[in-house]
């Protein structure tokens, strides 16, 4: 610990406790952790030279970003000897080209930070979490983070042109580049996206911008079920012109934990809708895309397929759309433990994924209350399960338990993913292990063994331990 000290200066190095507990606590307050010391490296340099001192006694390091991860990377539930080193010190935008459209930043910049940043430089950084007031882009980088946008932009690996990352040994990795296109090789940097703290830890990076949204319009819609949704997303791709930002699908049973959250909210359309939908497009230049959603959801209107839309008539009223996506999360994390998924599958089987797994929670988990919601035009559903109220928490947690690993068999015979956007982490480790292939098992450890061979960079995170896998 004083070793520590002496490296990022005594007021930035803590040991556990009071001081700390917001780096080792999830965000819903599931996951309690542990560690030796929670440290904060003010530079690239003392990044390195924490490192150093973890490689020479052997001590586990965890990169923190933000902690807004719902997979439990961020910190250990296990192991008590872990060095968790928090980015939040290294938060200086370092360059913004608004011409070449890029920007550089230290690793623990805010995402909300680079948005700002973008917007003042006339330009925008899509990728939009309700998290991102706190997660941090080296965060976003690392779990390769979705999102509302993920249908227009891509994900994380889709923004990141260059990567500055400090390897599991200290040494510094030089990949920043704001390069368009370089086709020397390997491309490197995307081994660590996505990586989530297994290979190193990313210090800065270079990020590609696009050019400030000049016109957006919102609309809330209400439709009759899932699979009218997904007809409705795809002819919404067809109509609108390349500009539709995002695509939310919501199940009306999720509308109570708005409720919860925000109890005199007003609907823009009824509540028994049985799918509410927020829709956007966006453009940069002269397009009048309200004409194009006013258009097209009034023909969808005249066939039927929508039963009741309204196109929010100023910034005010769509934020108060998002508002209600936003409330759902939170009132669900108020609830308390509950099941989470971020499942995906094909498009076309959208709707029948979420019949399937509403059919077999009805059957199998009596009392459970299921909120199917998430990012539809990307197949990824958000099907999570609430615990019926005053059942014990052993049971709860037991019973929760053999659900989860339910939805995880049944998004496998869909050929879907069980992790969408959110990573593997420690949550979901066992069951991404053992849904590899031996082949890749082999790849994916092999990587891992490469750059990070005594196993010391976030053990336990995505991979077996060295141990677990003597
Ligand atoms: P952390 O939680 O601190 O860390 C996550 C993982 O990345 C850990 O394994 C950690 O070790 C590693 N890591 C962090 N920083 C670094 C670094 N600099 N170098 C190397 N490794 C690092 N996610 C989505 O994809 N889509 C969503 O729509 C979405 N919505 C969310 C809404 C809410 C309300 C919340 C709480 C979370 C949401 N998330 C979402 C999840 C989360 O915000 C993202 O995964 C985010 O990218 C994590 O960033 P962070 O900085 O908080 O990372
Ligand atoms: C969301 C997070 C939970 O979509 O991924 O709200
Ligand atoms: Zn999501």
């Amino acid at each position: 610990m004083s070793t520590l000290r002496g490296v990022v200066g005594g007021a930035h190095a803590v040991r556990t406790g009071a001081q700390a507990v917001g780096n080792l606590r999830d965000w819903a307050g599931d996951l309690e952790g542990h560690a030796l010391a929670v440290v904060r490296p003010g530079t690239v340099a003392e990044v390195q030279a924490v490192v150093r001192v973890c490689n020479d006694f052997g001590l586990p390091i965890i990169p923190q970003g933000g902690n807004t991860g719902l997979v439990g990377g961020a910190f250990s539930t296990g192991t008590d000897d872990a060095v968790v080193v928090c980015l939040d010190r290294l938060n200086t935008v370092r360059r913004v080209d608004p011409v070449g459209m890029t920007m550089r930043a230290d690793a623990g910049c805010t995402l909300q930070q680079l948005k700002d940043t973008a917007r003042a430089a006339g330009c925008q950084f899509p990728i939009a979490l309700g998290s991102q007031g706190s997660c941090q882009i080296g965060g976003n980088a690392a779990t390769n983070a979705g999102g509302l946008n993920v249908l227009r932009y891509g994900m994380a690996r889709d923004l990141v042109l260059g990567l500055e990352v400090v390897l599991p040994d200290g040494e510094l990795w030089n990949g920043l580049s704001a390069l368009r296109k370089d086709n020397r090789g390997y491309d490197l940097k995307q081994l660590f996206i996505g990586s989530e703290g297994t290979l190193g830890i990313i210090t800065g990076i270079d990020v590609k911008l696009l050019p400030a949204i000049a016109a957006s319009a919102t609309a809330y819609v209400g439709v009759a079920s899932f699979e009218q949704a997904m007809a409705l997303h795809g002819d919404a791709r067809r109509s609108c012109a390349d500009l539709l930002a995002a695509f939310e699908v919501i199940g009306s049973e999720c509308l109570d934990m708005a409720y919860l959250v925000n109890p005199g909210l007003a609907f823009p359309v009824s509540p028994q809708s049985p799918v509410h939908i927020i829709l956007e497009a966006s453009s940069c230049g002269p397009v009048d895309v309200r004409a194009l959603i006013e258009n097209f959801l009034a023909s969808q209107l005249d066939s039927g397929r929508v039963l009741e839309a309204v196109v929010a008539v100023n910034q005010a009223q769509a934020d108060a759309f998002w508002n209600i996506r936003e409330s759902i999360v939170e009132g669900q994390a108020r609830r308390g433990y509950h099941v989470r998924t971020d499942l995906s599958v094909e498009l076309g089987d959208v709707a029948l994924l979420i019949d399937r797994a509403r059919a077999l929670v009805a059957g199998h988990y009596p009392g459970w209350q299921p909120q199917a919601y998430g990012h539809a035009g990307d197949g990824n559903v958000h099907f999570n399960v609430l615990p019926p109220t005053g059942m014990n928490e052993t049971a709860v947690r037991g019973d929760g338990d053999a659900l989860l690993a339910d939805l995880y068999s049944l998004v496998v015979e869909f050929g879907g993913s069980i992790s969408a956007e959110h990573g593997i982490g420690r949550t979901r480790r066992t069951q991404y292990w053992s849904s590899l292939s031996p082949v890749d098992r082999r790849l994916v450890a092999a990587v891992k063994h490469v750059l990070d061979p005594g196993g010391l960079m976030n053990p336990g995170c995505l991979v077996p331990t060295v141990k677990e896998n003597s």
